[in-house]
């Protein structure tokens, strides 16, 4: 038995903080925005199937085997992944997932803080009214009007960073506990609401259809990649935040039951998001395919029209930006905890260069919605034919990055490191659910992403499989 490690950037004050604050990561805006937008792009049911069998097979073992990891080796997931290396005597190149799992981070953050911003601007224009009766084209050009001008998202963008910053340095514990225990709830109160609201919207059924019927002639292996890449971002998977968040987790809790829970709540957080936006879409005459400004075009003709629209949509998009800040946060808590424990700097200084940092970079995604829109630097390559240098962070993030990075997660966690060591982690002891867990991890994970990455590279064409019968 190894004696455990202290983490010391301290920890969380019980299991229910932990869920709490990787709950907070895990629901952000990747349920909200990201799902229903990209359900929408890639034909609905049969994509939700594939995310959703993702999240079960995929997404559920990877958490425990992060959360895993964090609790073993106790630092920044670059340090983390040295140790536990070094411990199961196997190549340090190891510490190399620590690092990617950090550029991916700071990029991914680069970009959501822009879309972070649009939900702050959405704060302010719904508690002006600016949605009171709005029709279907009223909104759309709202939402144009914000996207066209970089200044503004510049403004918001700034806004939200520094807000990010701010909760980083003061350490994720302070203030992130009690957001979380609000945020949550309140957040699914509100979905239940929009929900109600759009079972009368006439629409309903087809929203439903839509979403829950499945039909593979509508996804290709893109589109597969893609629900598997959501799985990854949605639980904030495959670059070190879990790991991280694991790291701080003080007593023996029950790993397998914690990340099943926060699977849970996250996945019911985007059905109810998705089960809100489609009837809408539907009803309105809009198309599903519109993009990432979904659910800005959408949920407004909602609030225009219910009594107290103006209230409920306030609130609800200051909890899309609550839901946004606690996940922001896990995205840089990674570098920062590595700046501190390897550069010897504080807190507060090591938030200010990773915010900074990011900042930067941000001004990228904020170009492609306007003066870059037509920018599409990979259109030689079919399926990036209109994309836009955001649209190129996101698939490189969440459709590369993370499903790598989740590739080596699973094979240290079941390969390289001593069976026992993760038993002993784990502590579930050596029954069926260990041995199922261990076969995720060790089989299903590494050729589940290994073969949709073939598929898509078009090496391996296992398309005639979707389309038999
Ligand atoms: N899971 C968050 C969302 O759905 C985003 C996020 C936070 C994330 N931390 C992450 C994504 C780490 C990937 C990796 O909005």
């Amino acid at each position: 038995m190894t004696p455990p490690r202290k983490s010391i950037h301290g920890s969380w004050s019980s299991r229910l903080a932990f869920v709490l604050a990787a709950t907070g990561s895990a629901v952000g805006l990747g349920n909200i925005w990201k799902f229903p937008y990209i359900a929408g792009e890639h034909g609905g049911g049969a994509f939700v199937l594939v995310y959703l069998a993702c999240i079960a097979l995929i997404g559920i073992p990877i958490m425990m085997a992060e959360v895993m990891l964090g609790r073993r080796g106790r630092q920044s997931p670059i340090n983390t992944m040295r140790a536990l290396a070094a411990e199961a005597n196997a190549n340090h190149a190891w510490r190399w997932v620590g690092w990617a799992g950090v550029a991916a981070g700071f990029l991914i953050l680069s970009y959501y803080s822009v879309i972070a911003g649009w939900a702050l601007a959405y704060v302010f224009r719904s508690m002006a009214g600016a949605f009171s009766g709005a029709t279907a084209e009223g909104v759309g050009s709202i939402f144009i009007q914000l996207t066209e001008d970089p200044e503004r998202l510049l403004a918001w963008h700034t806004i939200f960073m520094v807000m990010t910053m701010i909760v980083v340095a003061r350490g994720v514990k302070s203030g992130l506990e009690q957001a979380v225990r609000f945020l949550v709830p309140s957040l699914f109160v509100l979905l239940i609401m929009l929900d109600g609201y759009a079972m009368a919207s006439g629409a309903f059924d087809e929203g439903l259809r839509f979403l829950f019927t499945p039909d593979f002639s509508k996804i290709d292996a893109n589109g597969v990649l893609i629900a598997m890449g959501h799985a990854f971002f949605t639980l904030s998977l495959g670059m070190g935040a879990i790991m991280v968040y694991g790291s701080y987790l003080p007593e023996r809790a029950s790993i397998a039951r914690t990340s099943i829970t926060i699977a849970l709540l996250d996945t019911l957080v985007a059905l109810l998001a998705g089960m809100a936006i489609f009837p809408l879409v539907f009803s309105n005459g809009l198309e599903p395919g519109v993009g990432p400004g979904l659910i800005f075009q959408t949920l407004p003709i909602a609030f225009g029209h219910m009594t107290g629209g103006v209230v409920f949509g306030t609130l609800f998009f200051v909890l899309l930006v609550f839901a946004a800040w606690t996940s922001a946060i896990s995205l840089i808590e990674p570098a920062v905890a590595w700046l501190v424990e390897n550069k010897g700097v504080t807190r507060v200084h090591a938030s200010v260069y990773a915010g900074a940092a990011t900042w930067g970079v941000g001004l990228l995604t904020i170009l492609s919605f306007n003066r870059w829109a037509d920018f599409h630097p990979l259109s030689f390559i079919s399926i990036f034919e209109k994309s836009t240098i955001f649209d190129l962070l996101d698939y490189l993030t969440a459709n590369i990055m993370l499903p790598l990075g989740g590739l080596a997660i699973a094979i240290f966690s079941a390969w390289v490191m001593r069976r026992e060591d993760t038993v002993q982690e784990l502590d579930m002891g050596d029954g069926p659910a260990y041995r199922l867990w261990h076969f995720l991890v060790r089989y299903v994970t590494p050729v589940a992403v290994i073969i949709v990455f073939l598929n898509v590279t078009g090496l391996v064409d296992f398309s005639h499989l979707f389309r038999a019968g």
